[in-house]
Parts: C-alpha cells; structure tokens; sequence
C-alpha cells in the first residue's frame, strides 16, 4: 500500500450497489410453529411481516460474495480493480480467518488488503467510514464494502422476545474516486460506549466464556438482549448521529431527500421520524420483508431505495443506525445523476 496525500481531498462516490437475500422466506405465521407467537403481535409490535434464511450450506461470505458480483455488475467493473474489501459482520463464517479474507477468495480478487469491521449494526457504516477514509488516502482504485448476516444461526428459538426480529442477507457497495454519476460521499458521525455490554451480545464463544458444556446448556452461544432498554437508547442515538453529522455539513432534517435507517423496528423508525420532525414517507423501510439483518440492513436498504425512489440530481440521503456495543453511526450522500 502506498500513500498520496494529494488524494485527501478527492472526492469519493458510490459506484455500484448490489445485495443478496436467500430465497427462503419465513413468515410471521411459520414461526408461530417454533415459538408461542402470532403475526398479530410481531407486526403490531416490529412492522416484520417476514425475513430470509439462509440455507444450511450458505455461509455469511457466500452471501457477502453475491452481493459483491451484483454490485461489482452494476459499477461496470471487474475484481482485478477492487484494491480493498471490508466486510461487517456479527455472524462471521468462523472466529478467524476474517469473513473478509474469506470472501476475498470466493470473489477471485487479487491479494488485497482485507479485513472485517465489529461494530453490530452499525457494522456497515463503521466499515464505510472507513474504506472511504483509506481510499481517500492511498491510491486505492475501488473499495468494495459489504454487510452481511446469517443471524439465523445466532437465534435462541426458545426466546420468543429476540428470536422474531432478525434476518440474514447481504449488501455491497463500490466506492471509488472522482465526481461523477453516483453517490458522494460527503462525510460520516460515528460512536460508541461500551459501559453496557449486556444490553444487546453474545456472551459465549470468546476468551470470556469459550465454548463448555456449561456455556451451551446456558444457551449463552445465543443473542442476548434487554428491547424495551435498547428501544429507548436506539431512538435518542440515531437523532443524535443523524443531527451531529448535518450540523457538521449546514444542513437541517428538512434538507434530507430520503433517510436511510437501520432496519430493526417500524416503531423505531416513526419514533426517529417524529423526534427529527420529518413525514415518514422520506424513511424507506423494507424491514417488513427481511426483519433485522444487522451489518447488511442499510446496504440493502440503500440498493431498493435507489432502485424504487429514483433519486433525483443534488438529493442528500441520510443513513443512520444504532446497534450494539453500543455504536451509533450515520452517513451523508449527495446523488448525482
Ligand atoms: N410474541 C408474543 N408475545 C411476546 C413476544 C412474541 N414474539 N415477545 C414478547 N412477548 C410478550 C412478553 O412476554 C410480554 O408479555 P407480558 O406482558 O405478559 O410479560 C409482552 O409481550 C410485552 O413484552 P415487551 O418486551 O414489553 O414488548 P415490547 O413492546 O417492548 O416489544 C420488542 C418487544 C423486542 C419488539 C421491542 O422492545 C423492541 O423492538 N426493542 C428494540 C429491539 C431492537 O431493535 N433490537 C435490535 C437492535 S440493533
């Protein structure tokens, strides 16, 4: 890797989008079968109708790799180009290698520097803040960063308060440098405390609880997490993420064409809609279909808000998401066409 600080300055833009959901839906009403729950209380409470899983044999880097070709598809560019990959994830294939490493060679792109981001929810946004500040400072031609979940494996099927909420998926973006057709990126706000672990984690599998007969009959290799509190703190973190990074760029909430949230809960959103005062028909919401999908949620988001709301030339698109750790994030896109 070699540096340019020249290259500080340049503009960097998202050139493609591309996500992946496994054909496997499950319904509200499927679930009803596993657990004591019913569609009546999931939407009432969630707005999720139904989520993906994937298959078995279909890992978190096979989901990374498809969205990565579809993305790298509709930049009109091939893997010898991508000079970085980050990839943000919860549901890694394995401990370590790296997903990213993993994925790297399921994509046949050149030994480049790969590595993944923790940071939950915001996994995605951590990561792009990130790949967008390296490419900016070093002569990388493209960036590819993706987030992608297989949180089914992660599931306590005998906690009908988490076991509802989440799904697994992929998305990808390309960024590279330069002005153009695409999104600009034009800057992001991130956080995080991690004085409260135990709102939102999975407790076993590290060096604090490895893997025992005792962490398994504990359940403790599952999600963890306290909603009605992180309910609460999720609202009031992403209006914070949200304001910080407008005020930053002179902009109010009423500047903003399309905000892009974490796709947890449909409550989660109108509370965030009503706090930053804006019509909730500027949210683009797709968690209806996919429920919580973590990491992956925002570049999935992003991909169907783009190919369904037709941005116009000049739009701001506001990303903003919370998670835990806790992390909270947000980024801000200017649309050229
Ligand atoms: N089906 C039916 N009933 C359920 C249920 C389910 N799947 N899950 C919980 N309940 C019951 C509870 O047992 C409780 O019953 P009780 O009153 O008899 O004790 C009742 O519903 C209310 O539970 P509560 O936890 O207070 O519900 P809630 O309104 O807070 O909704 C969440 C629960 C999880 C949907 C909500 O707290 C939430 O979305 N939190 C944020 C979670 C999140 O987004 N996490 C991801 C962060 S990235």
């Amino acid at each position: 890797m070699s540096g340019n600080p020249q290259a500080a300055s340049l503009t960097t833009r998202l050139v493609g989008l591309g996500s992946y959901a496994p054909e496997r839906i499950v319904t509200n009403d499927d679930l009803c079968e596993i657990v004591d729950t019913s569609d009546q209380w999931i939407m009432t409470r969630t707005g999720i109708r139904e989520r993906r899983f994937a298959k078995d044999s279909e890992f978190t880097s096979d989901m990374a790799a498809e969205a990565s070709r579809r993305a790298m598809k509709t930049a009109g560019i091939g893997p010898e180009e991508i000079d970085l990959l980050v990839v943000a994830t919860i549901t890694p294939d394995m401990a370590f290698p790296s997903t990213a490493c993993l994925t790297q060679a399921k994509l046949g792109l050149g030994k480049v520097c790969s590595f993944d981001v923790e940071a939950a929810c915001s996994g995605f946004l951590y990561a792009l803040d990130v790949a967008d500040a390296l490419v900016r400072a070093r002569d990388y031609r493209y960036a590819l960063v993706i987030g992608s979940e297989k949180l089914s494996t992660i599931m306590d099927w005998e906690d009908r308060s988490t076991c509802v909420l989440f799904g697994d998926g992929a998305g990808a973006v390309i960024v590279g440098k330069g002005s153009g057709a695409g999104g600009e990126l034009m800057g992001f706000f991130s956080e995080a405390d991690g004085s409260n672990p135990s709102l939102l984690c999975q407790p076993g599998g590290g060096s604090a609880q490895p893997a025992s007969e005792d962490s398994l009959q504990k359940r403790q290799h599952f999600l963890k997490m306290n909603g009605r509190e992180i309910f609460k703190v999720a609202v009031r973190l992403m209006e914070r993420a949200a304001r910080k990074l407008l005020e930053k760029h002179g902009l109010t909430p009423a500047d903003i064409a399309c905000v892009i949230p974490h796709q947890a809960n449909a409550r989660i959103v109108e509370s965030l809609a009503q706090r930053l005062e804006l019509p909730i028909d500027r949210f683009f919401c797709n968690l209806d279909r996919y429920g919580n999908t973590s990491a992956a949620s925002i570049p999935i988001a992003l991909k169907e808000a783009y190919e369904e709301w037709d941005f116009n030339n000049g739009d701001h698109i506001l990303m903003v998401s919370f998670g835990a750790g806790l992390t909270w994030s947000s980024g801000l896109i200017r649309w050229t066409k």
